[in-house]
């Protein structure tokens, strides 16, 4: 039964994989046997999860990219192809979130969310999907990262909460168009996780006022991200499509 969860002979590209989630993603799907493309703009960064990777066995291929720019996208795939073939796993997993009230949030703030949280997992998808027609790929996973504040509120987060319920929506009309050429596209939706984007948080008293909030009673850890990711990007969830998984320790359900 395990063997469904395994990813031989695929190629995998995580956005964002220098550091927190997406490194942590481009590790899981090593080990599990895929060829691993990690992307993102600071090369050290990418160093870093490349010698995890290669220390751990694996076969990785880092490329530089901001997944604001088409071109660069184009380019980081062209890199990605030649080394390791074409592209059957994407982890849209880059991000930002700027902390601001509405009305002290700028245009430069909104369009930089924007553009990284939503119109880069288009672009970086899109590109995919034009490229696997070409070389008739059969089976394509697309697997966005969202969060719980796509549907959960926090104050000062306004734009990133947007941002994060248009990749839920952007992740079901990519299921919606791409499924009649076998392409499956998913999301997971985090809780509270380590990584540089939540750094501090945990330990203020409003981290420990909201982990109180959480039935868990703890902010998740990313291993706990491995089985969801695997089940998503392998053949274990043939006939997901257009899902929305919750890792969240309970944290939407907390009482009103
Ligand atoms: N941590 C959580 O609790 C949590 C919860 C829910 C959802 N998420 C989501 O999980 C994803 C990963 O976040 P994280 O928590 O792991 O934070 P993180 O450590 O800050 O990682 C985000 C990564 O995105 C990359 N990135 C940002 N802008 C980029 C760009 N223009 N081009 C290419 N890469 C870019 C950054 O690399 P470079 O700066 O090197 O490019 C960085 O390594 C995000 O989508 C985030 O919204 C996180």
């Amino acid at each position: 039964m395990t063997d469904m969860f395994r990813l031989d002979g695929k190629t995998a590209l995580v956005t964002g994989a220098g550091t927190g989630l997406g490194q942590h993603f481009a590790q899981v799907l090593a080990h599990a046997g895929a060829r691993v493309v990690i992307a993102a703009r600071r090369s050290e960064k990418l160093a870093k999860t490349e010698s995890l990777i290669t220390a751990a066995g694996g076969e990785v291929f880092a490329v530089a990219l901001d997944v604001r720019s088409a071109s660069n996208i184009s380019a980081a795939f062209d890199a990605a192809e030649s080394q390791f073939g074409p592209v059957d796993v994407l982890v849209n997993n880059a991000g930002f979130s700027g902390f601001s009230a509405l009305l002290d949030s700028d245009e430069a703030n909104w369009d930089a969310i924007f553009d990284t949280n939503v119109k880069a997992a288009w672009l970086v998808s899109t590109e995919l999907i034009r490229r696997s027609r070409q070389h008739e790929s059969s089976s394509v996973s697309i697997i966005n990262i969202a969060s719980i504040l796509a549907l959960g509120t926090k104050f000062g987060l306004g734009p990133y909460m947007a941002s994060k319920a248009a990749v839920v929506q952007l992740t079901k009309a990519m299921a919606l168009e791409w499924g009649d050429s076998g392409v499956r596209a998913n999301a997971i939706s985090p809780g509270y996780f380590p990584s540089e984007m939540t750094d501090g948080l945990f330990d203020t008293p409003g981290g420990r006022a909201m982990q109180e909030r959480i039935p868990l009673r703890r902010t998740g850890e990313l291993h706990e991200l491995s089985g969801p990711l695997l089940l998503l990007a392998s053949d274990a969830s043939t006939y997901m499509n257009g899902s929305v998984v919750t890792v969240d320790g309970g944290h939407l359900c907390h009482t009103l």
